[in-house]
C-alpha cells in the first residue's frame, strides 16, 4: 500500500503490510502477528514528523486510538485522557471549547496526541511537558501496558526517553493532560504579542490566543494538505556563549535566546543566510516564508529531502561553524 497520504511530506513509498488499530488490545494482536511473521512492526501517528526514503518491509500500524475523557478534577485543574490516535489540534479545539486552558499556544500543530509526548512538542513559549501528567505505553517486549510519570519521560527541547534509552520499545496509547480552570495566558512570544495587538483584542481569553497562533503558523508555515513538508526539518542548536559572542562580532544582527546550557540561536536565521531561502529544486525545496521548513512541491522523493538537508548542515558548519541537527525522523 501507498504511504503517500499517510506521512504529510506526501512522499509516495510503499509498505508491505499495513492495518490500523482502534484500541491497546488490536495494538497487542498486531504486534503478536507481526512477531509470529519477523517482520518489522512500523508504528504510526500522523506522519508528521517523518521522512520515507525507502519502501518499507514491515507492517505499518497505524495508532487510531480515540476518545477524550475527564477522568479527574480539582479546585485548580482538570486532568484529561486522551486516546493516542486522537488529532492534536482537534484536541486542542475541543479545550478551548470547554475552557480548558494550557494548550492553546500549541494550537495548529499536525499530527496525534500519541506523538505530542515522543519529542515534546512545542511552540510560542509552551512545550506538553508545561501541562503533561502521565501517559499509558505498551511494552513491545511483554506486550504489557505500562504507566509513566514526566519525571519517567526525561522531556528536554524536541526530546524524550522514548526518542533515546526506550527508542522503538514502547507505543503510547493515550496520554494525561492537566489543564487549568483559570487560563494562565502566554503572550511573551513577540509574534503573539504583534498579532493580538493588531488584532485589537480588548481582553484575553484561550480562543483570542489560539487565533493569534493560528493566524502565525498560517502566515509563515505551508499547509501540508497544499504543499507537503514536516514542520521545523531541524532543531534550533544551542552554542556556547563564547561561541557566540565571537560570531557576533563578526555577524553583529545574529539572533540568540539565552538558555541554561548557552545562546539557542535560530536555525531559520543560519540557513536563511547561507542563501537557502525559497530556493526550488525540482519538486523539492526549502520554504520561501520559513527556511526552516523543507517542502515536496508534489512528486518529490524522500531522498532528494535528505540530501538537500544534507547540503544545508554543511553549509551552515561552513559559514558559521554550527553543527544542525534533523528535528524530522528519518525512516
Ligand atoms: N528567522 C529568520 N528567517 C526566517 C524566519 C525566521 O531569520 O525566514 C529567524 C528570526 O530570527 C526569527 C527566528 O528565526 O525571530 C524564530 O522564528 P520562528 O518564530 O518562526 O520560530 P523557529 O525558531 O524558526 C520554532 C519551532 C516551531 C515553532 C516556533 C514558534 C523548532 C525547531 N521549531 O521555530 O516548531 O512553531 O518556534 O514557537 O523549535 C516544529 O517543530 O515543527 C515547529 C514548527
Amino acid at each position: 500500500i501507498s504511504l503517500k497520504t499517510y506521512n504529510t511530506f506526501g512522499i509516495a513509498k510503499n509498505a508491505r503490510f499495513f492495518v490500523s488499530v482502534n484500541s491497546s488490545e488490536e495494538l497487542k494482536e498486531a504486534l503478536s502477528w507481526a512477531k509470529s511473521q519477523n517482520i518489522n512492526p512500523l508504528i504510526l501517528g500522523g506522519g508528521s514528523n517523518i521522512l520515507l526514503t525507502q519502501d518499507q518491509e514491515a507492517l505499518v500500524i497505524k495508532i487510531e486510538i480515540e476518545g477524550i475523557e475527564v477522568v479527574n478534577e480539582d479546585e485548580d485543574f482538570y486532568w484529561i485522557e486522551v486516546g493516542a490516535g486522537v488529532n492534536w489540534h482537534r484536541f486542542v479545539l475541543k479545550s478551548i471549547e470547554n475552557n480548558w486552558a494550557g494548550i492553546e499556544n500549541l494550537s495548529l500543530i499536525p499530527g496525534t496526541v500519541g506523538a505530542s509526548p515522543m519529542q515534546n512538542i512545542g511552540a510560542y513559549g509552551v512545550e506538553i511537558k508545561d501541562v503533561f501528567s502521565s501517559l499509558k505505553a505498551l511494552n513491545r517486549d511483554t506486550l504489557e501496558l505500562e504507566e509513566f510519570n514526566a519525571e519517567q519521560c526525561n522531556f528536554g527541547y524536541r526530546e524524550s526517553v522514548f526518542k533515546h534509552e526506550l527508542k522503538g520499545k514502547y507505543v503510547i496509547c493515550s496520554v494525561v493532560f492537566r489543564l487549568r480552570k483559570e487560563p494562565e495566558f502566554h503572550t511573551e512570544y513577540g509574534a503573539i504579542k504583534e498579532t493580538l495587538e493588531a488584532s485589537g483584542i480588548s481582553k484575553l481569553s484561550l480562543k483570542a490566543i489560539s487565533d493569534a497562533v493560528i493566524q502565525i503558523r498560517q502566515s509563515k508555515l505551508p499547509d501540508p494538505k497544499e504543499i507537503g513538508n514536516s514542520g521545523s526539518f531541524f532543531k534550533n542548536p544551542t552554542i556556547p556563549t563564547e561561541k557566540f559572542e565571537e560570531l557576533k562580532n563578526q555577524h553583529p544582527t545574529i539572533p540568540g535566546y539565552p538558555n541554561e546550557e548557552g545562546v539557542k540561536v535560530p536555525a531559520a536565521w543560519l540557513i536563511e543566510q547561507c542563501g537557502w531561502k525559497g530556493k526550488r529544486f525540482g519538486e523539492i525545496g526549502v520554504h520561501a516564508k520559513q527556511p526552516l521548513v523543507l517542502v515536496n512541491y508534489g512528486d518529490g522523493d524522500g531522498n532528494e529531502i535528505k540530501n538537500l538537508a544534507t547540503k544545508i548542515q554543511q553549509s551552515v558548519l561552513e559559514k558559521f561553524g554550527i553543527s544542525i541537527h534533523p528535528e524530522v525522523n528519518f525512516l
